[in-house]
């Protein structure tokens, strides 16, 4: 039985993007490893957020994630700043990994953009504090999307050097599990971007709270190209959208890309994309149902996150403690 971790940034509600390539992992998971899911608020402000959306934010993420199935009672479930331990590990991390390693991570060029010079030193060290995130609970395992492969292996450059330099065997190797299929779903209306919730476009993603109509509006409106789709796999090749369409429909369903194009490959969109909505609508539907449910007792959802945190604290705690010792704090 491994242990787990895995985090999310309260910064809006989970898109399809995150269900696919993390939360449905997620959840799979806890049938057979001990798991410690975190909303990543630290994280989640190297980039300014207004303080009275967050808190919102964070609450409803909570719920969006207890809907999807994430078992607060026999794992465990909290945000980030409410375990002190995160931060401190994570100076030490600051002071561990080398400015060239965070000069190679393609996140942040892709954050920054070209506005390099006006970010937040935190989005620059974030991958730091995602290392001490894992770290601190000694975890080896970490179920994230294809996006977050570069931050987990310098995770292990981390522990790495921490265990060289300090001349310790303390952290553990860590590992992503990153699923076969739709690991990094791509925006509706770019298919070179990755579909994120933090894209100010709400067109380009599909929300998990979003409603029957609004899936459909937005599946509709998905960028194609004019051409009909193929009747074979290789034919999605330099198809970027097609291709992020058809493997949304296969991770939902099941099916092979082959199977899903037997039964469109040769027409247009049209009828593909209402078959995919429809699909979308009967995995989305229970999901944003529940949302709402639980929501209407925001005092039970805090509890939740509380009962979470102070369980985490004592796992992290030891371990933080431990690697501030051998430090020589
Ligand atoms: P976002 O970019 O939507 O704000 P987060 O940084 O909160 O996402 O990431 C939460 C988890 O969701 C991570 O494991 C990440 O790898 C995964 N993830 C985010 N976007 C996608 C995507 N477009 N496709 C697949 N997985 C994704
Ligand atoms: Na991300």
């Amino acid at each position: 039985m491994a242990r787990i971790f895995s985090g999310i940034q309260p910064t809006g509600i989970p898109t399809l993007g995150n269900y696919l390539g993390a939360i449905r992992n997620w959840v799979t998971l806890q049938a057979e490893h001990e798991c410690i899911f975190c909303l990543v608020d630290l994280h989640a402000i190297t980039q300014f957020q207004d303080p009275a959306t967050l808190a919102r934010q964070t609450r409803e993420q909570a719920a969006v994630l207890l809907a999807c199935g994430i078992d607060p009672a026999g794992h465990i479930f909290f945000n980030q700043s409410a375990v002190s331990a995160h931060a401190r590990l994570a100076w030490i991390f600051n002071c561990v990994a080398r400015l060239g390693w965070l000069n190679r991570m393609t996140q942040f060029k892709d954050k920054a953009g070209k506005d390099r010079e006006a970010q937040s030193a935190g989005l620059y060290v974030y991958p730091n504090l995602m290392a001490a995130d894992i770290l601190a609970y000694h975890a080896t395992q970490v179920p994230v999307g294809d996006d977050q492969r570069q931050h987990v292996e310098l995770t292990n450059d981390i522990a790495q050097k921490f265990n060289h330099d300090y001349g310790v065997d303390f952290f553990p190797e860590v590992a992503a599990l990153i699923p076969p299929t739709a690991a990094r779903v791509m925006s509706l209306r770019d298919g070179t971007k990755k579909m994120s919730k933090s894209d100010p476009s709400d067109q380009s993603r599909i929300n998990l709270t979003d409603d029957a109509d609004q899936i459909a509006l937005k599946i509709r409106r998905a960028k194609t190209d004019p051409k009909p789709l193929p009747a074979d796999p290789a034919g999605l090749e330099g198809r970027a959208e097609a291709r992020n369409l058809i493997d949304i429909y296969t991770a939902l369903s099941g099916e092979t890309r082959q199977g899903v194009l037997d039964r469109f490959g040769g027409g247009g969109f049209g009828p593909f994309k209402e078959a995919l909505a429809a699909v979308l609508v009967e995995h989305l539907a229970p999901i944003a149902a529940e949302t709402q449910r639980l929501l209407r007792d925001e005092t039970a959802i805090d509890a939740v996150l509380r009962d979470g945190a102070g369980r985490a604290g004592a796992v992290a705690e030891p371990i933080v403690r431990e690697a501030e010792r051998l430090v020589g704090f």
